[in-house]
């Protein structure tokens, strides 16, 4: 495994790759790597010949210096987890390398207008304008790949969808399920924030789109019904501080009043659980493996990961 803080490094070493024949994987992240993160990457190790990490906690995407102060940093134990599952190349870059005028932000930005506008875009001014612009720099570094992003954040997902395809780079989006906690809550880099007892609660914003999957199966096409189900489900926690609850077309997010067709629609849902902002997401349709209590790696949207992966 190489570890390369330039640009040039990283492109030169996936160019050298390509050049022999050999195809290549890339895993944006921000570090502090978790089960979701190694099912990214043990995705990319079993589909591509080569296959690179990038960890960078991106100054752009946080509007409030104190999160991203706070955001945790584990270089050595993500270092070790890249090893593991035999990861190729890590590229762990400064601010300076990503946008040479830093201190001074870029004045070169990226921005997808209208999906990056409501919901996370709404309640995080900029956010996915950051993440839109570090994502389309590291395209431009790693060059022709297959890049894997996680279904959990469905809105990130969608924004660096549009903007690879409609500037046109040579990248393959790759879609990949929620990996979930036993108690179904989605794995997070910020779950480690949360005290004993916001934990126990955090795990109502999977009840809640569970239940309006139930109230799915059961006949409901009514997004306001949906959006009421899970509301209610929330306010059995009074530590949960809900923010949205929408069923939303998958391809504007925009939210649906009726949904014509589920398999078209998805479920968004984002609260405060003491410090932290929690988001989760699920396709209406039930999943089997989305409901087993038992397991540690359930998935959702497994078909919404099928209809979204290999897009770009
Ligand atoms: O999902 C993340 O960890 C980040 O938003 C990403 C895609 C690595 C961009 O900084």
């Amino acid at each position: 495994m190489e570890t390369v803080e330039t640009a040039r490094g990283c492109t030169d070493l996936l160019d050298r790759a390509r050049a022999a024949g050999r195809s290549v994987a890339l895993v944006p992240t921000m570090g502090a790597l978790h089960e979701g993160h190694r099912s990214l990457m043990v995705r990319a190790r079993a589909e591509c010949d080569v296959v690179a990490v990038s960890i960078f906690v991106n100054p752009l995407q946080f509007g409030d210096p104190d999160d991203m102060e706070r955001y945790p940093r584990t270089l050595e134990h993500d270092l070790a987890v890249c090893a593991e599952v035999g990861v190729d190349v890590v590229f762990v870059p400064s601010a300076p390398e990503m946008y040479p005028s830093w201190p001074e932000p870029p004045a070169t930005t990226v921005s997808v207008r209208g999906i990056s506008e409501r919901w996370e875009g709404a309640a995080r001014p900029g956010h996915f304008d950051g993440v839109a612009t570090v994502v389309a720099a590291l395209f431009a570094i790693a060059g022709r790949c297959r890049a894997y992003f996680g279904l959990k954040d469905f809105q990130q997902l969608a924004v660096v969808r549009a903007m690879a395809t409609e500037l046109g780079f040579p990248v393959e989006i790759v879609g990949c399920p929620t990996v979930r906690e036993p108690d179904g809550l989605a794995l997070s880099s910020r779950n480690v924030r949360l005290s004993p007892g916001e934990r126990r609660a955090a795990s109502v914003l999977s009840r809640a789109l569970a239940a309006a999957r139930d109230a799915v199966a059961a006949g409901e096409r009514s997004g306001d019904a949906l959006a009421a189900t899970m509301r209610a489900v929330v306010a059995t926690e009074p530590a949960v501080r809900l923010d949205y609850a929408v069923a939303v077309d998958t391809g504007t997010l925009e939210e649906v009043r009726t949904l014509m067709d589920p398999a078209a629609a998805r479920l968004l849902i984002a609260a405060q659980v003491g410090p932290v902002r929690l988001i989760d997401n699920s396709a209406p349709v039930d999943d089997r493996a989305a409901r087993d209590p038992d397991s540690h790696t359930a998935h959702d949207g497994a078909d919404e990961a099928r209809r979204l992966e290999r897009t770009g």
